[in-house]
């Protein structure tokens, strides 16, 4: 009876969602209380509410020393999943064995049917890995084309996602379609127009990046993918800067295959990222490390992923809840309110000021580029962090040279005006 007792105390104080529910777990007192907070105002005035996010930031563990704007890189995970990281680490270590594969092993199902409710998708749908490259990677190796299909990419895609289709193009012989994409745009037909202008009778894919990392550009997935469909030509869809960032659920997007880190937008632990596909095509795509039964329509043969951190993995429910704590709608009006608040305040300062970012809402959030006249992307992201200890980074692609600026939920006002005061400096010396 009694090791009976200490067995459920154990399970509940590994937290999140182990083997005890399968609902979204807002028990602690922090989060009811920002959830109570959150829930009194519309998004927009919420988003002004500097009380409000001056109470979110007691959430996290930020350096007091560092202004950190490069959280589209990665994002901090906030106090209740660090702790609740600390907590599985604490009891896993106590007999790996028997914690991760007898007791945390059983969380997986409960976080599956949680994170797919968020996504808006079947459980059956999706898989957990540990980032957006090892999702996408496992759609790009593991789908079936042949010598000559032809995919449209394009320049902005994100490098690694980028390698594996060139190595695709090396050992099967697929064909690269480049599209050129002039960014930044405002206008969603000049987004759309070269995808559908590069379709061909061979064109068996079209890559597409949700946010694309370089300048936070938005692409009309959904268009695209429509047209894109109609020619029965499929879609990947890379996510790693747009779950948990703005309010969407997957299907919205109407592409095929989607991929994510958790570890940005969600602040889930670093090493968390999950993959979503099809039903239908499931069956099709081989797995990236293979399990008995390559060909099964079971989405659960892509997790064969070895010996891996299950205390990661269960840590991504505190996440979630955080996240619902917030709400996602209030989250992403708070960005928007942030990236247009130091936006709009640079592009006032000089002439010599460019933001290589659109405002629109449906085109961008909280990644945003500034350049400065004389400068290369990289220089102002040295002076930011040199003289003022403001962390950005450097993005120079194509026709974007800037730096690449993005708040967080605990950003505040006043960390924005430190980086406006370091843009003033550049300007003036
Ligand atoms: C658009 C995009 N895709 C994929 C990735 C890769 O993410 P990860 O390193 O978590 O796999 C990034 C990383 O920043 C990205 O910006």
């Amino acid at each position: 009876m009694n090791s009976r007792r200490s067995f459920i105390r154990k399970a509940a104080a590994l937290g999140t969602t182990p083997i005890l529910s399968s609902f979204i777990n807002l028990s602690e007192p922090r989060l009811q209380e920002i959830r109570q907070e959150a829930l009194k105002k519309s998004p927009e005035e919420l988003a002004a509410d500097e009380d409000f996010w001056a109470q979110i930031k007691q959430s996290y563990t930020v350096s007091p020393q560092i202004i950190n704007l490069n959280n589209g890189g990665v994002s901090p995970s906030s106090k209740p999943v660090q702790e609740s990281l600390e907590r599985l680490n604490h009891y896993a270590n106590e007999c790996p064995s028997y914690y991760m594969w007898g007791i945390m092993d059983q969380g997986r199902e409960p976080l599956r049917e949680n994170i797919a409710q968020y996504a808006g998708v079947s459980p059956e749908e999706i898989a957990f890995n540990r980032n957006t490259t090892e999702a996408l990677d496992t759609i790009i190796l593991g789908m079936p084309l042949e010598k000559g299909d032809e995919v449209i990419v394009c320049e902005y895609d994100y490098p690694n996602m980028l390698n594996a289709w060139q190595q695709r193009e090396m050992r099967d012989g697929i064909v690269l379609k480049w599209i050129d994409l002039k960014l930044p745009s405002e206008d969603k037909e000049t987004l759309i127009k070269p995808y559908l202008e590069a379709i061909g009778p061979k064109t068996k894919v079209i890559h597409l990046t949700h946010m694309i990392n370089y300048n936070g550009q938005i692409l009309p997935i959904k268009e695209i993918a429509e047209a894109a469909h109609k020619k029965g030509i499929e879609v990947v869809c890379d996510g790693a800067h747009t779950f948990a960032h703005i309010d969407f659920k997957i299907p919205e997007l109407g592409c095929d295959y989607f991929g994510t880190s958790l570890h940005k937008w969600l602040g889930a632990p670093i090493g968390s990222g999950l993959l979503w596909m099809k039903k239908e095509k499931i069956a099709n795509v081989y797995p990236l490390l293979p399990n008995p039964e390559p060909k099964s329509d079971n989405i659960r043969k892509f997790e064969n992923l070895g010996t891996r951190s299950f205390m990661i993995e269960q840590a991504i429910g505190e996440a979630l809840n955080f996240q619902y704590a917030m709400g996602n709608k209030r989250k992403e009006a708070r960005l928007r309110y942030l990236r247009n608040y130091w936006a709009e305040n640079a592009k006032k300062l000089s002439g010599r000021i460019s933001i290589q970012t659109p405002f629109k809402d449906d085109l961008s959030c909280a990644l945003a580029v500034v350049g400065i006249d004389g400068y290369k992307g990289g220089e102002i992201a040295k002076t930011l962090f040199s003289k003022f200890k403001v962390h950005t980074t450097g993005r120079v692609k194509v026709d974007i040279n800037g730096t690449r600026v993005t708040p967080h939920v605990y950003t505040s006002l006043r960390d924005l005006d430190r980086l406006l005061t370091g843009l003033d400096y550049m300007l003036k010396i």
